[in-house]
């Protein structure tokens, strides 16, 4: 696995870009050093949206963006999507409950998972920017689900190709409610999904659909299942497809969540750590095959 520490090579885009850029891994992440006002006016939005998709993670060093410029930011990006039971357009990220309301549903965030797994048409990405920070951990992962497929063998390319999972809160808030009530456990069950294991995109690439939201294979015994679906986890998120983010105050990054997983490393409710979160809606479905 590289990290933001890690060296790092010339990006093969950067003879092509306006702007500064550095791959952060050779599959995953890269790395834009820009004025952040060029940002604002979304006179690069077609070039930053163009390497999100080709390098799934784009950070953007100490930018230092307030929440109404990251809020434009986000706007020259695509279409802004405002989050389920929260006041305003920037969603905190946070574990401790005096910040936010939300804070409980985040301890699934360190589990690895997409976004908006039971929604018809996912969130296409995230922006995330760092506004105080945990003195030990809290760090970001991303993995490429595009790279993961590309790497699978022929055997297992042709394993997956139709198999189709359950996705369900309940498999996630499981982690860290083993014993939820019943009518809680109700009124998550709700909300499950059948999704493709392959996501064929109407880009041509394919990529996995998996974390911590998979249930269970359809049609599959329960061993079978459990077993596909921890190897192919275990699989996506090798360090050939994973790039750490160790945040400084004022970064931002964005991740594409159609191609690519995420989760935080672990840090303490008390650790003061924040993030402001803001995305952008989906534009595909998982079913477009
Ligand atoms: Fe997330």
């Amino acid at each position: 696995m590289m990290t933001g520490n890690s060296p790092r090579t010339t990006s093969e885009y950067a003879d092509r870009m306006p702007f500064a850029t550095a791959e952060l891994t050779p599959r995953v992440g890269t790395e834009i050093r820009i004025d952040p006002a060029s940002l604002l006016d979304g006179r690069y939005a077609k070039e930053i949206r163009s390497l999100l998709a080709s390098r799934g993670v784009l950070v953007f060093p100490q930018v230092n963006m307030t929440d109404d410029e990251q809020v434009a930011f986000t706007r020259t990006l695509g279409i802004f999507a405002l989050e389920d039971g929260v006041d305003g357009e920037i969603f905190k990220v946070s574990l401790d409950p005096r910040e936010t309301k939300m804070a409980d549903s985040l301890q699934a965030s360190f589990l690895w998972h997409i976004d908006g797994t039971t929604a018809d048409v996912p969130i296409f990405a995230s922006i995330l920017s760092a506004k105080r920070l945990a003195s030990v951990g809290g760090e970001t992962e991303f993995c490429s689900t595009y790279a993961a497929y590309d790497d699978l063998s022929d055997e297992d390319k042709a394993i997956v190709e139709d198999v189709v999972v359950h996705h369900s809160p309940v498999a996630n808030r499981r982690s860290h409610l083993p014993e939820m009530s019943y009518d809680h456990y109700q009124r998550l069950r709700q909300r499950g999904a059948d999704l493709p294991l392959v996501w064929k995109h109407r880009n041509g690439r394919k990529s996995l659909v998996l974390g911590a939201t998979a249930e269970y294979v359809l049609g599959w015994p329960p061993e079978d299942s459990m077993d596909l679906l921890m190897r192919l986890r275990d699989w996506a998120t090798k360090p050939q497809f994973v790039y750490r983010h160790k945040w400084s105050v004022g970064d931002i990054v964005i991740w594409d969540n159609t191609g690519t997983m995420h989760r935080a490393l672990p840090y303490g409710a008390d650790s003061g750590r924040l993030m402001h979160r803001t995305r952008l809606a989906g534009e595909e479905t998982f079913h477009n095959a």
